[in-house]
């Protein structure tokens, strides 16, 4: 057991302070933010994190668990300080290091000699380095030790991650240290690689690119599969089962976001280019994920043609579920797209909306997905929350404006909603899209002329995609 500072009270310093507490150690969780620190220190949270809430109560009534704005109460008594502190993207794709060098500054000025630094926050190559010189200029001690230790929990199960680790990743020049780093993750039966500084940085740094570049693997083949006919989820059940491939991250869909897959492959990319090489399979990583989200405002004008007055409902507005994180959303990019184009929007997200909302100024946040259904002329799928697969699918019917539905994470199955009386769009499914846009567009504004022209019976709108054929074929 020690006594553990960590310096950052986010996401991952949150689960990493309340984790450890739990595992019987006193830890303080330190964050400039005393607005976000006051609350923890009645035990409410700033995020929503299956599971979170009750591992804090539980350790700040066993007194296990603090929160604190002070670093010298925080960081003097420390065996350990785990920097957990933001890295976002700079202007350029470079890593924003302000927060990490002040945090650095400021323990330097607080720790005592044999404390151990540990760098949790995902960091360029080199940054260990940098974090030691740094405490060893303001703190003027002997040079300290710093373990590069990076963190693998995903948002949405980061408890449980953080818990049952598939590999414990340690980086430093000091063996020793690292060996100290190792036995407070005693609790985990899991692998533990002792490596380098430099090594354990880019193990981290490789494994979100490998993982971002699955997902852009899978939405390049989800893109043939639409013009050939071939079904995206069932390729990749079919890829998945080998073992050599295995069936994560092949999910079609609208591309990955977060905190972390878009900054790390930004950032990954722009230290290859900075060192002089061309990260040629990064870039394309990244197109492909832009090219994803756009995809569906393609779709739309496909059906509509102009998007100008459109009300168009969104279900899920987090980057994915379990989470109330709004960090490179889809859903921030499809909105803005959508409302440039004259579109009204209106969303439901089961966490997110209080945080969406300042994001979405002009989205009309609804309080459940019928409400979002009400009079819309399209629905899209977002982010896969669960309870979006339980929806009831007439009900929704009735209430849409038209049926057309655009299920952005593949969530149904094509032929039972095209049965329910969908027009149903996935993602891959073998749906070659519509015709070239200039044709759809004069089509589509005709079949919209012509209900029009029916008056309220509108809704019984015919399928247009019809059973085993394609929205393209019907419209050509
Ligand atoms: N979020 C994830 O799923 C995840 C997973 C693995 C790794 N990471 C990495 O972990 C790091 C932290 O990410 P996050 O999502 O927890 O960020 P976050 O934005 O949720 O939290 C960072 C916290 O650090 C605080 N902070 C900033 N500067 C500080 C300073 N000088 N002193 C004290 N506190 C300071 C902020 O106020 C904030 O509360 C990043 O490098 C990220 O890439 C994140």
């Amino acid at each position: 057991m020690g006594q553990i500072c960590v310096v950052g009270a986010g996401h991952v310093g949150l689960v990493t302070g309340a984790c450890f507490a739990d595992l019987g150690n006193q830890v303080t969780c330190l964050d400039i933010n005393s607005e976000k620190i006051e609350r923890l220190q009645k035990g409410i949270l700033p995020i929503y994190e299956p599971g979170l809430e009750e591992l804090v109560r539980r350790n700040l009534q066993a007194g296990r668990l603090s929160f604190t704005t002070d670093y010298c109460q925080a960081v003097e008594p420390s065996d350990f300080v785990f920097i957990a502190v933001d890295t976002p993207s700079g202007t350029h794709g470079e890593t924003e290091m302000r927060f990490i060098r002040s945090a650095a500054e400021m323990v330097g000025r607080y720790v005592g000699d044999g404390t151990i630094i540990v760098n949790k926050s995902t960091v360029p190559i080199g940054t260990g380095d940098l974090v030691a010189q740094i405490i060893q200029r303001v703190n003027g001690h002997e040079p300290f030790a710093v373990v590069s230790n990076p963190e693998f929990l995903r948002e949405g199960s980061a408890v449980s991650d953080f818990m049952h680790p598939d590999r414990i990743v340690l980086g430093s020049s000091n063996r020793e240290a690292a060996n100290a780093v190792a036995r407070l993750h005693s609790a985990f039966e899991c692998p533990i690689i002792v490596t380098d500084l430099r090594t354990a940085e880019m193990i981290k740094y490789a494994s979100n690119a490998f993982l971002a570049t699955r997902i852009s693997f899978i939405n390049e083949i989800a893109a043939i599969c639409d013009e050939l006919g071939a079904d995206i989820k069932v390729v990749a059940r079919g890829m998945g089962l080998d073992k050599r491939i295995g069936p994560a991250y092949l999910d079609a869909g609208l591309g990955y976001g977060g905190s972390c897959f878009p900054k790390d492959v930004q950032a990954l990319s722009h230290m290859a280019a900075a060192h002089g090489r061309r990260p040629q399979l990064l870039r394309a990583v990244m197109d492909i994920n832009r090219d994803q989200r756009r995809l569906i405002v393609h779709r739309l004008r496909q059906l509509f043609g102009s998007l100008e007055g459109r009300q168009i409902g969104l279900l899920g507005l987090s980057f994915k579920p379990n989470t109330d994180d709004m960090r490179e959303a889809a859903s921030l990019e499809v909105t803005a797209l959508l409302i440039q184009e004259g579109a009204k929007i209106r969303a439901y997200d089961p966490e997110a909306i209080e945080v969406a909302r300042p994001l979405m100024r002009d989205v009309t946040m609804c309080s459940d997905p019928y409400q979002v259904a009400q009079g819309a002329d399209a629905l899209i799928i977002v982010t896969e929350w669960n309870e979006f697969k339980q929806l009831n699918l007439l009900k929704v019917k009735s209430l849409l404006n038209y049926p057309d539905l655009i299920d952005g994470r593949n969530i149904f199955e094509p032929q039972a909603m095209q049965d329910l009386g969908f027009v149903y769009y996935g993602i891959g499914r073998g749906q070659k899209p519509l015709a070239p846009i200039a044709e759809a567009v004069s089509e589509s504004v005709h079949v919209k002329a012509n209900m029009a022209s029916k008056g309220p019976s509108t809704k019984a709108r015919p399928p247009q995609i019809p059973p085993g054929g394609s929205l393209g074929e019907d419209r050509a």
